[in-house]
């Protein structure tokens, strides 16, 4: 009996999951009405005529973003329009201190490479994408026969020209749908605040509640004169979409219905036991306690260089920000028993498997060669998070990276094609200079290679790194002299761009007495030979088991509604807003306001400063048509299960308007990718009122406000 009430406890929950669009009114609409929708999933999408889902882009393949003027003005956070504001920020024009605020339409700026999508119809091809595939087939036989049947979709999908498709995977690889796209790409800044408001808190508040970050920026798509996809042109004109959001500045009470649409990137919400303990106990400590070292580093030479501050600024955010999810993730989990809940539901599993002939035949043995795939990969996988976390944080390979691609492109194509590939070559290198900083790296190579050495077992270290270890008494700072030092690539960008330019032959000699690269190449070598190979074979065995599994539980488990794990395809989660109760004695209220800001002021701080004027709206309460009752709302939390790819991602009230912004989860209960908990799992969004609030009494940018559709306006005052 306990036992079924724990299992219970692990079936999904009226707030639980990320669903697909175009199922809503077959699985969810019941329940979401019942929640207090109180629009159709027909207005939600709908492939014959414009429907919200019209009005919501992925942000360059990585965030969520919403068109909020039939301008096309799109809204998303701060932190996915960060890249963008940082390339546009020097010194002189410090738009991440700033803020900036283009004043007319002349004065926003192109973001090369940035990109949104949008999506067109969602299809089921399962049929076709597995057409003769069988059981008997390896993985890889598998996938190829999948991949040519997902290619041969590219003559028979309808689409116009301009239009695009892509196949994903869902449900482990049982089922395939289908993403008709329109890609813009022509993207401009419209504006951000400056980053001691959109970024408020910084990484003390990252991950946290109560919060008080006014995470949003604000671009302008771009189109053609017949309103189309095309590339950058100064004739292209603002792009009039078949949707745009109405913003509501009513506000939300406890218990009020909200959706959030977006592009979740990706969860893994039916593993087993054995594996939630193995990223609980292996992976996710091993990455955290790298990642402290690098952080360590980078946030020493930050402080006090301002230079090295803008240079490394994204970098460092995106490193804190998987660093301290992780940590919240191994909290969670433990606080939630999440284990032991999953040995519940496997040993329920099981049971009802073993009662049944057919079930026990085929899923029989399925939990028992998970648990042993599972221990098996447990050292590869260690080894993959050692390399990749230190590999990847030190630019001297990264740039030794650049030069090895060319040289293997003349050694491969010739004359002709590396000639061609130079620019290529410049430009990146270039890019990769601009956030660099040689003091900096070298000390992350001083740390993180000793790190790197110190752990690992013999198996999994190179041989040239041991000898250099060894012969230098395993003192990485003097080998990271000795790198470094006179070694142009590492301390003179400039200089090898111009020399890349006049004579890349030259350049390319020199990399191959770079020390760095030199040892750059053993070591991927090393990793390939001993970790690559048996991580991609185990991997192949655990993805196939992973599939019957799902396949199995569908079967088995037919009492609980699944849904699939997040793949950066569009997504509607649903749940109401709601305060939590984080531990015992510790309740915490569903909605944050301005005087939280100034309860956070630190005078000159790093992250809890407020900008002189936001402090005197605060105190003259100059909240125009947004505050409410004397008081300016900031953010607030509600039931939606986001992760991320979710950020920028809209909230929408009962009637599908535009409430406030996703941008992140409260510390108990980010480890809802793994293991959701209606009990801790809050999303986090900033209130809109508050966005419009920066943009048009802060910014003084009101007349983009005259460009949105307010509604709700007689509820807020
Ligand atoms: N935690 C949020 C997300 O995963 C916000 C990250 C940006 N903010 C920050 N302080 N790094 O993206
Ligand atoms: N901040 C996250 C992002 O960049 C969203 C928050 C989350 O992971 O829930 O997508």
């Amino acid at each position: 009996m306990v036992a079924f009430l724990l299992f219970l406890g692990t079936a999904a929950h009226a707030d639980e999951g990320m669903w697909l669009p175009l199922f809503l009114q077959q699985l969810n609409e019941k329940q979401m009405r019942s929640m207090g929708m109180k629009i159709t999933a027909a207005d939600i999408y709908n492939i014959n005529k414009g429907s919200l889902k019209d009005a919501i882009v992925s942000f360059g393949g990585f965030c969520t973003g919403e068109v909020i003027s039939d301008k096309g003005l799109v809204l998303t956070n701060h932190h996915c329009g960060f890249d963008a504001v940082q390339n546009h920020s020097t010194l002189e024009r410090n738009y991440i201190r700033d803020g900036f605020w283009a004043k007319n339409k002349g004065e926003e700026i192109p973001n090369p490479g940035l990109f949104v999508t949008f999506i067109v119809r969602i299809e089921d091809v399962s049929k076709t994408a597995l057409a003769g595939v069988t059981p008997a087939m390896t993985e890889q036989e598998r996938s190829a026969a999948i991949d040519k049947n997902i290619a041969g979709l590219k003559t028979t999908v309808k689409r116009e020209a301009y239009q695009d498709f892509f196949v994903r995977s869902f449900f482990e690889g049982n089922q395939y749908f289908l993403f008709v796209t329109e890609t813009y790409k022509d993207v401009r800044l419209v504006g951000a605040p400056p980053s001691a408001i959109g970024n408020f808190g910084k990484d003390t508040d990252n991950w946290m509640w109560p919060r008080h970050t006014g995470d949003f920026s604000m671009f302008r798509i771009y189109a053609g004169k017949d309103n189309k996809p095309a590339d950058f042109s100064n004739e292209n004109v603002p792009y009039v979409p078949k949707k745009s959001l109405s913003i509501s500045l009513g506000g939300m009470k406890e218990g009020d219905f909200t959706m959030v649409f977006g592009f979740p990137g990706r969860t893994t919400q039916y593993l087993p036991a054995a594996a939630v303990d193995q990223i609980m106990q292996v992976n996710d400590p091993a990455k955290i306690a790298i990642r402290d070292k690098a952080l360590g580093v980078i946030d020493g030479f930050m402080r006090k260089d301002e230079k090295i501050k803008i240079q490394y600024a994204a970098k460092y955010a995106s490193i804190s920000n998987a660093w301290k999810k992780w940590q919240g993730e191994v909290l969670g989990l433990t606080s939630t028993k999440a284990v032991d809940k999953k040995k519940v539901y496997e040993a329920e599993f099981q049971k009802r498997v073993n009662a049944n002939p057919a079930w026990k035949e085929q899923y029989g043995s399925l939990l028992g060669d998970l648990e042993t795939s599972y221990a098996e990969i447990n050292k590869y996988g260690l080894a993959r998070d050692y390399f990749n976390e230190t590999i990847s944080r030190i630019e001297a390979f990264a740039l030794g990276a650049q030069l090895n691609n060319l040289a293997g492109i003349k050694q491969k194509n010739g004359d002709k094609a590396f000639k061609d590939a130079v620019p290529k070559t410049i430009d990146r290198l270039a890019d990769l200079y601009k956030e660099y900083s040689p003091e900096v790296d070298k000390q992350l190579f001083t740390v993180l290679m000793e790190k790197f050495t110190k752990d690992q077992p013999a198996e999994f270290l190179a041989p040239e790194l041991v000898a250099l270890a060894k012969s230098n008494d395993y003192n990485f700072s003097k080998i990271a002299d000795e790198f470094y030092t006179g070694n142009d690539l590492l301390n003179a960008g400039a200089k090898v761009l111009a020399n890349l330019q006049a004579n890349p032959d030259l350049v390319l000699m020199a990399n191959d007495l770079n020390k760095a690269n030199q040892l750059f190449i053993s070591l991927n070598a090393h990793y390939s030979a001993t970790v690559t190979r048996k991580l991609s074979g185990l991997q192949a065995k655990i993805n196939q088991l992973q599939r019957t599994y799902m396949k199995a539980q569908m079967e088995v488990m037919k009492e609980r509604k699944f849904y699939p794990d997040a793949n950066s395809t569009l997504r509607v989660t649903y749940g109401n807003v709601k305060g939590y109760q984080a531990r015992d004695a510790v309740k915490y209220d569903f909605y944050s306001y301005l005087d939280g800001v100034m309860e956070k002021y630190k005078p000159g701080d790093y992250e809890f400063d407020v900008p002189e004027k936001l402090r005197t709206l605060y105190k003259n309460k100059d909240y125009g048509p947004y505050g409410k009752n004397g008081k300016m709302p900031v953010c607030f939390i509600a039931m939606n299960h986001t992760t991320g790819g979710n950020s920028g991602s809209p909230a929408l009230d009962a009637s599908g308007n535009l409430v406030g912004l996703n941008f992140d989860r409260v510390w108990e209960g980010t480890m809802s990718d793994i293991n959701y908990d209606p009990s801790i799992c809050r999303n986090i969004m900033v209130d809109i009122r508050y966005v419009l609030f920066i943009i048009d009494k802060y910014a003084g940018a009101g007349h983009l406000v005259q460009e949105m559709k307010l509604v709700n306006k007689g509820k807020n005052p």
